[in-house]
């Protein structure tokens, strides 16, 4: 019945089991005439009360056991979790006590308004769905009222009961339609919601990049010393020819990929070479050791202990394989685990140069690694200095600026806003110049970026005919998964990325949103704990990666739906993307899709100067304060839902434009040619 999701099993149980336990505890003490006739053939005579009672007792104790494994047992639980039944049982014993006559059917027609009057009337994806619910309890309860003897008193009162359940929902729904109304007047008239002139702005950004992107060879030679300071490696030419002749709509962005590599020339090729050696030979180093053989175009990857390297070797020989490429033969180091990797603390000369080739690795398993990982700002001349430009947007963090959103030292706040920094699964830090690839990495952080094998395996894949058009999907924000991102073995969970963005959609907890509103022609922002639930179907479907209790408390604490398929997001015009433990796989589906996707991450990635936020998708902050208010705007208004619509389109276009498999080839190319002559024995340090 209207798809009972396991919490509202949970709510069935509190509810029912209490009021049943009650229930029978009272006709067992009913005082009975011999000579009536008994309309409860459990009860045959009086002999039988003291065994029906001790029955009861066992029910009870049952009922309070399975409270007790659902929930923990702590008092206030147990008090929260079984008043509302009580005192729905008490009322019906009440009830039934002053009638002579009491049924089986009367006791159904009870369980049966328990079991309407209990569901969340504002989670139900329509009106209709709540009304039906509403009617059944009323129906139920006229059924009950009829049962009820005539000459009996008060019984009119049960009346109250739809209205307890119909007046909070009716002004939840009012509320809402008011929100929503204000949203349009506000914003429909004229272009002044800060989405409009980031939106704007951003589509700016990208058309001059397409535009400037260099024409001829030596133009991309001549971007490439101009943007970094130092000639293209060896074998550039030949990319260049082979990133135009496959239609490469991207030449010159390639700064997330060097910028990560070429601080690490200020080590000479040898010792590169030395630092990789050192790192192999520590057996705790967990990283898959490839070569790339030239001739043969052919890479090779082993480990000192594992053989299933999560599709890295396969992955390279797809986008390398058959390709005539000039790259030398070359050794490089992947780390097959989701979490970045690599930091190099700032120890330098005064020259510049590292001032000792050290290695360490540390195991940060479950507890917090900021500390690690901030050490890089102690260098950054800004220290903890954010941008901020709350004038744009009236105070709420729409983000204007990825790079600055994406930077730990601009942002002390993230230390307890994202699992991977709160509590990682595992975490194998090495700390030490040591180039390795990963397929995420943090803003302070060297890993170099590679694009995920996952991106390219076959579940991941986009399929056009399991896609619908836009105008069939319904109007509201999706995601669905599991609790990865952190491990919980405290009450900490609560702050990890995923559980955050949950408990906000799911509007758990008495939280004020923030919503823009025009008055007097003057956008301000309002407070208010109204959360349109039909706009967000969000839920886990799976809770783990935790301890037993922190497991079961957030097993408690949430929504869960039992099971998701897998192309159900794009059923939703609006779907979101989230980290997990690292990068999410299932992101390129999303922006290849029909649907909007919006992002929500810490994490970069190779992708990254290709992907341009607002015009691709739609960046989401670590707060997520403007959450709330992003939503209205873009399922509520008609610019809103004309901008969502835009972006997906143009997302859709951009996808098969500049994520092809072969533009993984162009990428992944002209990385070994960086990582070749930084491992060139021949090249001598560069002071940077
Ligand atoms: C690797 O380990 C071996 C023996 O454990 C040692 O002799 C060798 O010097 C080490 N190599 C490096 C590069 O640390
Ligand atoms: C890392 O630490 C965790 C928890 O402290 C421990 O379970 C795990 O075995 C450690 N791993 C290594 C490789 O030492
Ligand atoms: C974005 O922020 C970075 C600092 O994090 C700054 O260097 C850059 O100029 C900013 N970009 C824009 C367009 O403001």
């Amino acid at each position: 019945m209207l798809g009972l999701a396991s919490r509202d099993y949970h709510k069935f149980i509190i509810s029912i089991l209490p009021a049943t336990a009650l229930l029978l505890v009272y006709i067992t003490l009913i005082p009975r005439r011999k000579s009536s006739t008994n309309t409860f053939p459990l009860i045959v005579d009086e002999n039988s009360v003291s065994s029906l009672s001790s029955r009861v007792v066992v029910i009870l104790l049952i009922g309070v056991g399975l409270e007790t494994c659902l929930f923990g047992f702590s008092l206030s639980n147990l008090v929260v979790a079984i008043a509302p039944g009580v005192g729905k049982a008490l009322s019906w014993v009440f009830l039934i006590r002053t009638t002579q006559q009491t049924s089986v059917a009367v006791a159904t027609a009870i369980q049966t308004v328990g079991i309407t009057a209990t569901i969340d009337l504002s989670v139900l994806s329509t009106h209709m769905q709540a009304i039906l619910c509403i009617s059944s309890t009323v129906f139920a309860l006229g059924q009950l009222v009829h049962m009820l003897p005539k000459q009996m008193k008060y019984k009119q009162v049960v009346w109250i009961l739809p209205l307890l359940v119909i007046v909070p929902y009716m002004e939840n729904t009012v509320a809402i339609s008011s929100l929503k109304s204000a949203a349009q007047l506000s914003f429909d008239g004229s272009p002044d919601h800060p989405v409009e002139a980031i939106v704007n702005s951003a589509k700016d950004g990208f058309e001059n990049m397409k535009r400037v992107q260099s024409q001829s060879y030596i133009a991309a030679h001549n971007e490439y010393t101009r943007r970094y300071g130092v000639e293209p490696p060896p074998g550039f030419q030949a990319w260049y020819e082979f990133a135009v002749s496959n239609n490469s709509p991207i030449i010159d962005e390639f700064d997330t990929m060097t910028k990560g590599i070429l601080p690490f020339l200020r080590l000479s090729g040898k010792e590169v070479m030395e630092m990789m050696n050192s790192l192999q030979n520590d057996t705790r180093s967990e990283i898959w050791d490839c070569t790339f053989g030239t001739r043969e175009a052919q890479t090779r990857c082993s480990h000192s202990h594992r053989y299933w390297d999560r599709h890295i070797q396969w992955m390279f020989n797809t986008l390398l394989g058959n390709l005539q490429i000039e790259v030398p033969n070359i050794r490089f180091f992947v780390n097959h685990l989701d979490e970045p990797r690599v930091v190099v603390p700032p120890r330098l000369t005064e020259k510049g140069h590292y001032q000792d080739r050290w290695l360490s690795l540390r195991n940060f398993s479950h507890q917090s690694v900021y500390d690690a990982i901030i050490k890089p700002c102690a260098t950054d001349k800004n220290g903890y200095q954010s941008e901020k430009n709350d004038a744009l947007t009236f105070g709420l963090p729409f983000i204007t600026n990825f790079s600055s959103a994406m930077d730990l030292c601009q942002h002390p706040e993230y230390e307890h806003q994202h699992g991977l920094i709160m509590s990682p699964v595992s975490f194998k830090l090495i700390e030490g110049p040591v180039p390795v690839l990963s397929t995420g990495t943090l803003s302070t952080m060297a890993d170099i970026l590679y694009p995920s094998p996952a991106y390219l395996e076959p579940e991941f894949q986009y399929e056009e005919s399991s896609d619908i058009p836009w105008d069939e999907k319904v109007n509201k924000l999706y995601w669905a998964g599991s609790t990865t991102g952190g491990f919980a073995t405290d009450g900490n969970w609560r702050s990890y990325h995923r559980q955050r963005f949950i408990s906000l959609c799911q509007n758990l907890g008495n939280r004020q949103h923030s919503y823009l509103q025009k008055s007097d022609g003057y956008i301000k922002r309002i407070k208010s704990s109204i959360l349109d639930r039909r706009l967000f179907d969000v839920f886990f479907t799976r809770i783990f990666q935790c301890t037993w209790k922190q497991c079961k408390n957030q097993r408690n604490f949430f929504s869960l739906k039992s099971w998701a398929h897998k192309d159900e997001a794009l059923r939703s015009k609006l779907v979101f993307d989230i980290d997990g433990n690292g990068i999410s796989g299932r992101y390129y589906k999303l922006l290849a899709s029909k649907s909007t996707p919006l992002k929500q991450t810490l994490l970069k990635e190779w992708h990254d100067d290709r992907l341009i936020p607002w015009v691709h998708y739609v960046p989401v902050s670590q707060s997520m304060d403007e959450l709330p208010e992003l939503i209205l705007y873009l399922t509520s208004t008609q610019r809103g839902q004309q901008r969502a619509k835009e972006i997906a389109e143009q997302g859709h276009e951009w996808f098969r434009k500049a994520f092809r498999t072969v533009d993984f080839s162009i990428y992944t190319y002209r990385m070994l040619l960086e990582l070749a002559r930084l491992q060139d024995p021949a090249r001598e340090a560069v002071m940077r």
